[in-house]
């Protein structure tokens, strides 16, 4: 029989939103999201109608919502284009000399683009696209540094309708070929190099490496000079951005585009081994960044926001580009590492732009911690009035360190869940209204009916482990995998009968909240008990000697699955084999006998992607001592995978 664990871990402590904070917020009770959520179940069709109405359209929809399981079309009939919501829409308003991206450089250089320079950017690029080749339709792979020419490149392609494939700068030239070749795209938009921790990422040499070994359908490669690196230009193929933006004049209509018009793919890995290309569309994928920037962050004109993702993934698209910019507001935009040159890059940023509202993840939270108070305090963050999290699990000490470091425990945090297929934020606290509790999501976004289900798709009791599933179609929600409807409809709408399974865990508490546990495939099943990998790690970072921990399943005969944990201590503290012992009886201590560690390792570094992601499958294969097989190009450092595969 399986036995939930889950409730075991029971988190007490509640922070409700301050007065001053709710006075001004545009939801500012409980009261007024659970009507409004109500009638955005309801009565969807007029929910989104009227939030549809604050954006321009250029020829208004006939239907909102044309649902025909598992394939949704949002607001039939429309046209529109997103870059004219993000852009053309604030100028001849007090906005268009507002900055929309203040931008610095990882070596310190600083840049700000108001509205209607950055229109003006978009407007001639777009021109560059064009004479360059690229038709509605085209697909376009991005492949840049953090620099503000990635959301000019980005709003380019939409402004003339074609589709955007952001490639990360941290992938591999194998990479950028296999989404060249899986999206058919025709054009590259790189840079000669980008910064990273002191060093140059040689991205033009990157693309060079996949035209070689494939891609035969790109014709055109625009690079913009940001590192002055030495690079190879192919004559006939490659062409400067400085030269062509030379020969374009800066008028260019936005093209009316129907409301399903493709807007981006972008390539996510699943559970097999190749990435899945996700597609997202044009007015539904817009209303969710919109209507989340409004109402989670809470976004306003005097706002200095700033997002740490990178663009190259989902979190840089919807919060640092469409979002915010289709709220008019002022994005912060930082290229480089947050340790370079010193460990407090961060909070001098936040502290030298007034930052208002900041947005990471807690694998960086967790960094950050480590690093040490000192960086922190010695910093004004006086500015900061929201906090926000997404990517993982928060564990209750690293909220709390947040909140109270971070926020000065004046400022709430919004724990946002949320997934590349969403397009936008799913289950989340609203900051003036949501009481919030370190660890959980809390409750459902307006128009999200989500649930937690067992293996039959029925409805599981409080407090009881189950499967994330989402029962309604959503505005941002993914329209399909590009060019595999059969896989979308297999890998997200067959494993419960007539929803969308997220492919994660979760439970509900008393009050509703959703406390996500992590991917269903990170979840572990010892001996018939459900244990959450992210559970037994929140414990283990909570004891004071840990810095960081990760846990993985490994085969066993008797239990079907042992618990294998791998931990870095904090500085200063010793990894020795008492500590092994008591980290063993702690966890007993907090979880149970049940979730016993069977083996704890000890090492120096956890290997994480770029983006910050423990990854586990690697870890899974160390801890089972397999040969570490697969895809290892997105992680930080490899050196890290061979001292664990030392380790015994
Ligand atoms: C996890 C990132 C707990 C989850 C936007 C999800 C979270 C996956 C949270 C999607 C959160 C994201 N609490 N878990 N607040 N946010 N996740 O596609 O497992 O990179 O399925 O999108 O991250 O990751 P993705």
């Amino acid at each position: 029989m399986s036995q939930n664990i889950s409730s075991v871990l029971v988190e007490n402590r509640v922070f409700k939103p301050s007065k001053d904070f709710a006075k001004r917020a545009r939801i500012s009770s409980m009261e007024q999201y659970r009507k409004m959520w109500k009638e955005s179940i309801a009565k969807p069709d007029r929910f989104w109608a009227r939030e549809a109405a604050d954006l321009v359209w250029q020829k208004k929809w006939t239907k909102v919502l044309d649902w025909k399981l598992p394939f949704a079309k949002w607001f039939v009939g429309g046209k529109l284009n997103v870059s004219e919501n993000c852009l053309d829409r604030h100028l001849g308003t007090a906005r268009q000399n507002k900055a929309a991206i203040i931008w610095e450089g990882e070596p310190g250089e600083k840049r700000v683009l108001t509205y209607q320079q950055l229109h003006r950017e978009v407007c001639k690029f777009a021109n560059v696209l064009k004479r360059n080749g690229a038709k509605k339709g085209d697909r376009v792979i991005i492949y840049m540094p953090m620099i503000p020419e990635a959301a000019v490149a980005m709003l380019a392609c939409a402004r003339v309708g074609a589709v955007h494939s952001v490639v990360f700068g941290g992938f591999s030239a194998d990479s950028i070929k296999d989404r060249i070749e899986d999206c058919g795209a025709s054009l590259v938009v790189t840079a000669d190099g980008g910064y990273r921790r002191g060093s140059i990422v040689p991205l033009k040499k990157n693309v060079d490496d996949a035209l070689k070994a494939g891609g035969k359908n790109i014709k055109k490669v625009i690079v913009f000079k940001r590192a002055g690196n030495d690079i190879h230009i192919e004559e006939g193929r490659d062409v400067w951005w400085h030269r062509e933006m030379e020969y374009v004049d800066a008028k260019c209509p936005p093209t009316a585009l129907d409301s399903e018009h493709p807007l981006f793919i972008l390539y996510t890995s699943g559970s097999t081994g190749k990435p899945k290309g996700i597609l997202h569309t044009t007015a539904g994928y817009l209303i969710q960044c919109y209507t989340t920037c409004k109402y989670v962050f809470d976004l306003r004109d005097e706002d200095v926001y700033w997002c740490t993702a990178d663009i190259g993934w989902v979190t840089g698209h919807s919060y640092i580009v469409y979002g915010p910019l289709s709220m008019g507001a002022t994005a912060f935009m930082y290229e480089g590492a947050p340790n370079w040159p010193e460990n407090d890059r961060f909070w001098r940023l936040i502290d030298e732009y007034k930052v208002t509202v900041f947005y990471t993840a807690p694998t960086a939270i967790r960094a950050f911690i480590r690093w040490g108070d000192e960086w922190v305090t010695k910093h004004d963050l006086s500015s900061l009035r929201l906090l926000g999290t997404v990517g993982e699990p928060i564990n209750p000490e690293a909220w709390m360190w947040y909140h109270k470091l971070i926020g000065g425990g004046r400022c709430p945090i919004v724990d946002t869940w949320w997934q590349t297929e969403t397009g936008g934020h799913m289950i989340t606290p609203f900051p003036g209204a949501t009481p919030t509790k370190p660890g959980t999501a809390t409750l459902p976004f307006f128009g999200v009916d989500a649930a937690i289900v067992d293996d039959d798709g029925k409805e599981v009791p409080m407090n009881v482990g189950g499967k994330l599933v989402i029962r309604k179609p959503w505005p941002g929600m993914l329209r399909s995998i590009y060019g595999d409807k059969a896989r979308y409809k297999q890998t997200y709408w067959s494993e419960v009968k007539g929803s969308y399974f997220a492919g994660d865990g979760a439970r509900r508490d008393k009050d509703g909240y959703f406390w996500i546990v992590g991917r269903i495939d990170d979840v572990l099943n010892v001996a018939g008990h459900r244990i959450g990998t992210a559970e037994l790690e929140s414990v283990l970072v909570s004891h004071p000697a840990v810095a960081e921990a990760a846990v993985v399943g490994r085969p066993d005969e008797l239990k079907g699955q042992a618990i294998v944990c791998f931990v870095t201590v904090k500085n200063g503290q010793q990894a020795h084999p008492e500590l092994r012992e008591e980290l063993r009886k702690y966890v007993r201590h907090v979880i149970g006998p049940v979730a016993t560690p069977d083996d704890i390792r000890f090492a120096e570094a956890l290997p994480k992607t770029r983006s910050g992601k423990i990854m586990r499958r690697l870890l899974k294969q160390v801890a089972s001592g397999q040969v570490v097989t697969g895809d290892t190009t997105t992680l930080e450092d490899l050196g890290v995978l061979a001292k664990l595969a030392n380790d015994d």
